[in-house]
């Protein structure tokens, strides 16, 4: 038997030892700095640490309606998202508004009841599901609310209709440089610009490292690879997107920095190697419903816009993403707790049961499969494979 292949939705797999070497060598001061990457006429913009920064800014800053008098500003945020999309919000005083979405974790407009009692709102495009923000704008500008994009799942540079674009480039994201952020806003918002201080040699450094450790130890991750970035981060070397304090909620939002040398670099990298990556991107994504629509049918299975991911819908998705790590998919566990699929309940944000039955609803059935650089032709045949003998359990027993 074959051993098994990492097959996985995380680790930035868009990375070579390449682009590894590269951004040790732009850390220690080689090379030409990046040149700007995006730019837009009348946008202000950011780079961020981590994406999480930028939101916790703009909780910071941005004007509300005070429609709330003595109560503190409010924001719908999708009850099928990341939990760090909402902590943000929480540590700057801000009260979350859980916004339901339909099957897929598209997220749903508000009833104008609801848009009254709000300041602002999130919206995400879950796995790659371009969302159509006019009629969100329109909205937004009926009630005056200040209507947030982000972009982590579907990167793009169209003009902005909201009136902040939020881009995150953490490891698991449509476009990626490790960790780091961005943020497009437009003038009219009179945002201050932020004063933030340049990252420290150390923090250049240890981010330069990090992609090193993972490209040196992604090709024999399944004999004891793994370890490297495990004892990495034991020794406080590796600043992981998501940390422990992140998991609990606890993230004092304290230092900040700009995105690094580092990230420039490798996001750089990255942008050229978009539309190839896309190619392969499009072609997984075909694969995948080619092997999967005759087992489970073409309404449980959904290609997205940007094929970062292809949704499968499966009866009982965290028993199905435990299966599948047995046997080398790692799918993320995103989908394992019973709202939140970044593997914070929500409930400790203050979610409530039965509040958003949709969002409930997808973050129990959902699976992602990746389309990345890494994942190949033959690992879409071996999982369908598994679906068919039923070791993978697609309908619940
Ligand atoms: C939709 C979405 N937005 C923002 C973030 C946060 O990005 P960052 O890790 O750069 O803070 C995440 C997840 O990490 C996410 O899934």
């Amino acid at each position: 038997m074959t051993p098994p292949q990492l097959v996985s939705n995380m680790l930035a797999p868009q990375f070579s030892l390449t682009s590894a070497l590269g951004a040790v060598g732009a850390a220690l001061g080689w090379g030409a700095a990046a040149a700007p990457l995006l730019a837009q006429p009348g946008v202000d913009w950011s780079w961020w640490r981590q994406a999480r920064e930028a939101l916790a800014y703009l909780a910071q800053h941005l004007p509300t309606r005070g429609v709330t008098s003595g109560q503190p500003p409010r924001i719908g945020i999708p009850a099928y998202t990341c939990a760090v999309t909402a902590t943000p919000w929480l540590s700057q005083g801000w009260s979350v508004h859980w916004l339901d979405t339909d099957h897929w974790g598209r997220v749903q407009l508000p009833t104008p009841p609801t848009l009254q009692t709000l300041d602002a709102l999130l919206v995400i495009h879950p796995w790659g599901q371009r969302l159509d923000l006019t009629p969100w704008r329109t909205a937004a500008d009926t009630h005056g609310l200040t209507l947030i994009e982000d972009c982590a799942h579907a990167h793009h540079t169209d003009p902005l209709v909201a009136d902040a674009r939020l881009y995150s480039w953490g490891r698991e994201k449509d476009l990626s440089c490790v960790a780091g952020g961005a943020l497009a806003t437009r003038h009219t918002l009179g945002l201050p610009t932020p004063q933030l201080p340049p990252p420290s040699q150390r923090w250049q450094v240890l981010h330069a490292l990090q992609p090193l450790w993972y490209s040196l130890s992604l090709p024999w991750w399944h004999w004891g690879g793994a370890l490297l970035p495990k004892c990495i981060q034991a020794l406080g070397l590796l600043p992981l997107a998501v940390s422990p304090t992140e998991r609990t909620n606890t993230e004092p939002y304290t230092t900040r920095a700009t995105l690094g040398l580092t990230q420039r670099r490798i996001l750089q990298q990255a942008l050229h190697r978009q539309p190839y990556v896309r190619q392969h991107r499009l072609q997984l994504s075909a694969a995948w419903a080619a092997a999967l629509t005759p087992l489970v049918g073409s309404d449980n299975l959904r290609q997205t816009d940007h094929h970062h991911r292809v949704l499968l819908r499966v009866a009982d998705a965290p028993t199905f993403v435990t299966t599948a790590k047995r046997h080398g998919f790692h799918l993320v566990d995103w989908q394992g707790s019973p709202i939140a699929p970044a593997g914070t309940d929500l409930t400790q944000l203050g979610y409530v049961h039965g509040q958003c039955q949709g969002a409930e609803h997808a973050a129990q059935t959902l699976v992602t499969l990746p389309t990345n650089p890494r994942t190949r032709l033959s690992d879409v045949t071996r999982f369908a494979t598994l679906c068919r003998d039923g070791t993978l359990p697609l309908a619940s027993t």
